[in-house]
């Protein structure tokens, strides 16, 4: 694809992340990573682009933390956002700034916004109906009420959604609401906010985006044209809560800015902090290019509310592109921090120190590009495996190790080319032109398959032409051999700087290369002979079971507990009489003989001693026992159930069984010994 306009620089900013978490694997591939790799190839190039991240450290779900834990919002921020900080330096996520929306340059910026657009009279005042706790005395967010579900029942659904059954709730849906600080009926009354006219921008917008964009990956255009086709209604942008940005206007006391107001914001009060002398032109010079980089649940935010901010305020440039990224999964469960299924970042870098690139590198080789992806550990342990160690590595070591073998490290000279050479030369050169264009339109798994390609065609040269071979016979060609090897390794480490820079970095110094430039990508006269490389150090290395075996783990842990938080009785069924209970003849039995049910995986047929003359039962719970092991076991049982015949076996009765934890069903018992054919009552 053509660039369409020419532009001097690029502000590319990354979606901030709620600091009531640390960072998890979902964040990276959907955001920082692809980032990243993106800003980190512009710097290559020598273009000029500043790299914009920060902690979104206002809105509900800090609050909401805070409370569960006691200790207040700032403590909540302050705490995830250094364990957030400092773990994305880790993986080095290379920001050329990463602040925080608490910061007196954001309050500023985010409130000067506010009052421009109010002194524009863009905004329209209402009156609305919303829920308040008397006694708490105190205004209730959605995500502050509890009720049951319309949809679904579920008495335990938050006033936004409902978690059992994902549907998007008002509060003021929910039936008997609840608030969640004391537990009241809460009740409803009148406030005022202020609301961002979106219905106005609207016309706008659809020029921007459906004529003017239509290069936009197709998941965010096509997000786009279904709420623009939905049509836009206007959105309140304060808030009645006492944690964030003061409304800086009279008669808003006790109003906060909606945190999707300023959060946004906090991109340009960011590129302030970092920029304090020059900020301006990078967001509002013709020639400048935006990038948000972005997960798809942020899409309206900032493609349509953002940009309906910006062009209420009329000096800012609206963003090129948003090449947002669809979600990761984590083996087959969505991610979710509050059931703590997630990989975490700060977790995995004390987990596999020196492994950043192996992360970086499974991220964006699965990165959910145009569709929801999963990360497992399986698929890490053999892309490490298969791939770095076997591809990469095992190409850079051989180049390394061989130079060492025949020319005690020093780079030979290159000869005559055969047709062989040139072929691969020409092959890698192409590389070049598909890794650009693979990143310039934000196709990174395609981009880093291009430059494994790399690595590919190394490892076929080396094994076609097997130098180690002729060492013996012809060692000028060994030297042409080499030469071009240790080239294509100098290649290597430019192709791979974007995606794996702390491997690129080793390998650099492996090879005394210490300018990296984009466009050298292709060359064949990057190392010069004569020139020396240093010993082999293993980029790579082998991942083995145990380790694996460690994280899986871990997660089953998860999974457990995650079944035994949110269990919930059942609704106890309506009040029944002695004598209705009486009806159901239950008693103890003792299993004589188990066996499976031909021709039925479910089916077990258990022969009872029931003191009497013995019957037959037959039971669905073939899944969850081995026959044999049922055997001279007691059961409780219902006697007096009419007789079914179940694929061709007549049942006399009902063994009963409860789940456990695992959704497995396990048969009832007495604790102690009872003859078979007593009553249980
Ligand atoms: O979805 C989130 O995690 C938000 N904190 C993203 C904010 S992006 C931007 F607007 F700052
Ligand atoms: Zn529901």
């Amino acid at each position: 694809m053509e660039e369409k306009k020419k532009y001097s620089r690029t502000l590319v900013t990354t979606a901030l992340p709620y600091a009531n978490g640390p960072v998890h694997i979902g964040h990276l591939a959907g955001v920082y990573v692809p980032a990243d790799i993106y800003v980190r190839y512009l710097r290559l190039k020598g273009e000029d682009v500043l790299m914009i991240g920060g902690s979104d450290e206002h809105g509900v779900p800090i609050t909401i933390k805070a409370q569960k834990e006691g200790v207040t919002p700032q403590d909540i921020v302050d705490r995830y956002h250094k364990i957030i900080k400092d773990s994305m330096a880790g993986l080095g996520i290379s920001f050329d700034v990463y602040s925080r929306t608490t910061s007196e340059m954001h309050r500023r910026t985010a409130s000067d916004f506010f009052k421009t657009l109010y002194d524009k009279g863009e905004f329209v005042e209402k009156m609305s109906k919303q829920f308040y706790d008397e006694e708490a005395d105190q205004w209730l967010a959605d995500r502050y009420i509890t009720g049951t579900c319309p949809h679904c029942g579920n008495e335990h659904a938050y006033g936004d959604q409902c978690e059992a059954c994902g549907t998007s709730l008002n509060a003021t849906d929910l039936i008997n609401p609840r608030s969640a600080i004391t537990g009241n009926v809460p009740v409803l009354k009148e406030t005022k906010h202020w609301y961002m006219p979106l219905d106005k921008w609207e016309p706008r917008l659809r020029q921007w985006i459906l004529e003017e964009h239509k290069e936009w990956k197709t998941n965010v255009y096509g997000q786009c044209k279904s709420w623009l086709d939905a049509g836009l209604q206007p959105r309140a942008v304060t808030r009645d809560l006492n944690w964030g940005i003061p409304v800086p206007i009279e008669g808003a006391e006790g109003k906060v800015l909606y945190v999707w107001f300023d959060a946004p914001i906090g991109y340009i009060s960011n590129t302030k902090e970092l920029r304090p002398d020059d900020w301006e032109k990078y967001w509002k010079a013709p020639d400048t290019r935006i990038i948000h980089f972005i997960g798809k649940d942020n899409i309206v935010f900032h493609c349509l509310i953002f940009p309906a901010m910006l062009m209420a305020e009329g000096s800012y440039q609206l963003p090129e592109n948003v090449p947002a990224n669809e979600f990761l999964n984590l083996e087959g469960d969505k991610i979710s921090t509050s059931r703590n299924w997630a990989v975490w970042l700060n977790e995995y870098l004390e987990d596999f120190p020196g492994k950043q690139d192996v992360l970086r590198y499974v991220l964006t080789a699965n990165a959910p590009e145009t569709k929801d992806n999963d990360f497992t550990w399986k698929d890490f342990q053999d892309r490490n495996n298969n791939e770095l160690v076997a591809i990469l590595g095992n190409f850079v070591n051989r180049a390394i190790v061989l130079t060492n073998k025949y020319f005690d490290g020093v780079i030979p000279e290159a000869h005559e080319l055969t047709d062989y050479d040139r072929a691969t030369i020409e092959e890698f050169k192409g590389v070049k032109d598909a890794l650009s264009q693979a990143l310039d339109t934000f196709h990174f798994r395609a981009a880093l398959a291009e430059a494994m390609k790399l690595a590919r065609i190394g490892n076929k040269y080396l094994a076609d032409t097997e130098p180690w071979k002729l060492a013996k016979t012809d060692m000028p060609r060994v030297e042409t051999i080499m030469n071009l090897a240790l080239q294509i390794t100098a290649n290597l480490a430019i192709a791979f700087e974007p995606f794996l820079p702390f491997s690129a970095e080793k390998l650099r110094a492996m090879i005394n290369m210490d300018s990296v430039l984009w466009d050298k990508l292709g060359d064949i006269d990057i190392l010069k002979a004569g020139d020396r490389v240093e010993k082999p150090v293993l980029l790579f290395e082998k991942i083995d079971d145990e380790t694996i075996k460690v994280q899986t783990d871990r997660l089953e842990r998860i999974k457990q507990e995650n079944i035994l938080k949110n269990f919930q009785p059942k609704a106890v069924a309506p009040t029944v009489s002695f004598d209705d209970f009486q009806k159901l003849d239950i008693r103890v039995g003792k299993v004589l003989n188990c066996e499976k049910v031909k021709k039925a995986d479910k089916l077990l047929k258990f022969t009872i001693d029931d003191g009497m003359k013995g019957r037959t039962i037959v039971s669905g719970i073939a899944k969850f026992y081995q026959p044999e092991d049922l055997i001279g076991k007691e059961v409780c049982f219902i006697a007096n159930f009419a007789p079914r015949t179940l694929k061709g076996v007549e049942s006399q009765g009902m063994i009963l069984s409860a789940e456990d934890a695992d959704g497995r069903l396990v048969v009832i018992g007495p604790h102690g010994e009872v003859r078979p054919g007593v009553q249980v009552g």
